[in-house]
């Protein structure tokens, strides 16, 4: 039994009200981006209404904006389980990527080595390949295991020497939805002196975010995957930040903030981590609780509540013909994926199933959502890629259900004239 009230919840989420046709457009598109609750809009505003300046003035709305953007590190360093001082703001993930690969790549060397996975999001990966081809270094490519898209610790054990400097790898992959070992990850990294940078973009809006549990170096995320504004965050190792080359302005104060900062993003931010703490308390986080402690049974509750929603969406999905599902498909091992699914249909591209989808009033994505690695190594990315259905916690049962049957009209009559009648079928491509 679910302690949340998921409806009480949705009524917060104004875009959920919005139609297509006579009925509510339904959203399994949250691995690209959520919805925002009425507390974040109000709180992005209210910036403008009362607090709207640049830092450092002697004036009330300079304090104001100043102190906004103290409370949002604050709140995101909660949300991470690190501290305050360890988060970096910027514009998005991809960029604080960049720009932190930039300072990390300042102190290595010709032939230094670092490893990629063929299952991460670009934003992990490409930033890296750039230094790596400024700085001579050596790109070791950690394989994922194609029949479930999981990464083995083995195949990483087996890329790692004295040489390797970073271990790039995601939390979560927001293609397939795999969860990763990362404490076992950054065990093994830092065995050999590595750093582990680890992006949480997807498994953010989906799991309590431990950083020093698992002992990541680096940990990425974007506030628009988790009902904030967009908006991305790095938490980096106090001591590591310290002793990075930091391109910066010299006047400016923060060593990894470069320019003027997104106040009312950041304001945004804080109010969608207020709105995970309400989820908490909804879900039993006592009064005297820490933040840290309501986000964290908040991400509890929300765990519970999509597993039990993507066990519908799985079966549903196992059982139309024709349909492939990509990663995890093992019901005993979904503690080890996100509600995040993945597939192909017979005899139709990614393409035409999202649009069909799109038409029946169903947002979902297709394609290769940026994880191109693994979207190759399928085999899919000449054919139009993968069809991709996020669940987060406001997705209904319901909601669930009408894209299963909208699916399940297009696997019957939608397979392109000459496609073969398939069975169902949940092995992977290879
Ligand atoms: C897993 C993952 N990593 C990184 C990114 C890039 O994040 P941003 O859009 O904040 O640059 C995304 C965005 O889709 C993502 O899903």
């Amino acid at each position: 039994m679910t302690t949340l009230d998921i409806d009480a919840l949705r009524r917060g989420f104004p875009a959920l009200s919005v139609s297509h046709g006579d009925r509510p457009l339904v959203f399994l598109d949250g691995p690209g981006g959520t919805q925002v609750p009425d507390a974040v809009i109000d709180a992005v505003a209210g910036y403008y209404r009362t607090s709207n300046a640049n830092h450092g003035g002697a004036f009330e709305t300079s304090r104001r904006s100043a102190a906004i953007v103290e409370d949002a590190h604050a709140a995101l360093a909660d949300l991470l389980g690190v501290d305050a001082d360890e988060i970096v703001v910027g514009p998005n993930m991809t960029t604080l990527t960049f720009h932190l690969s930039r300072s990390i790549g300042a102190g290595l060397e010709p032939g230094d080595e670092v490893v990629l996975t063929g299952l991460d999001h670009a934003a992990n990966v490409d930033p890296w390949l750039a230094i790596a081809a400024d700085r001579g270094l050596v790109v070791r490519w950690w394989e994922p295991n194609l029949d479930d898209c999981t990464l083995d610790l083995g195949g990483l054990e087996a890329l790692l020497s004295p040489r390797t400097r970073l271990v790039a790898v995601g939390w979560a992959s927001n293609a397939v939805g795999t969860i990763n070992p990362i404490a076992r990850i950054a065990a093994a990294a830092h065995r050999v002196g590595a750093l582990v940078y680890v992006d949480a973009v997807h498994a953010a809006p989906h799991l309590a975010i431990d950083a020093r549990a698992v002992d990541a170096d680096f940990v990425a995320c974007s506030v628009y995957k988790f009902f904030g504004p967009h908006l991305g965050a790095v938490y980096g190792r106090r001591s590591i930040l310290a002793a990075l080359r930091a391109y910066k302005v010299r006047p400016a104060d923060h060593r990894f903030e470069t320019g003027t900062g997104n106040f009312e993003g950041q304001a945004g931010a804080l109010a969608a981590i207020g709105y995970l703490e309400d989820v908490g308390r909804m879900a039993g986080a006592p009064a005297g609780s820490t933040r840290r402690e309501r986000l964290v049974t908040a991400m509890g509750a929300i765990r519970e509540v999509e597993m039990v929603l993507y066990r519908r969406l799985h079966d549903g999905l196992a059982a139309i013909p024709g349909l492939t599902l990509y990663g995890i498909v093992d019901p005993d091992a979904f503690d080890r994926r996100t509600p995040t699914a993945a597939f192909t249909l017979a005899g139709l591209g990614a393409p035409e199933v999202a649009r069909r989808l799109g038409d029946a009033g169903i947002a979902v994505w297709d394609g290769h959502f940026y994880a191109l690695g693994l979207v190759e190594r399928l085999g899919l990315e000449g054919s139009g890629g993968l069809v991709r259905l996020g669940l987060t916690h406001y997705n209904t049962a319901g909601e669930v259900d009408r894209a299963l049957e909208v699916l399940r009209e297009i696997a019957a009559g939608g397979g392109a004239a000459g496609a073969e009648p398939a069975e169902p079928r949940i092995a992977a491509a290879r």
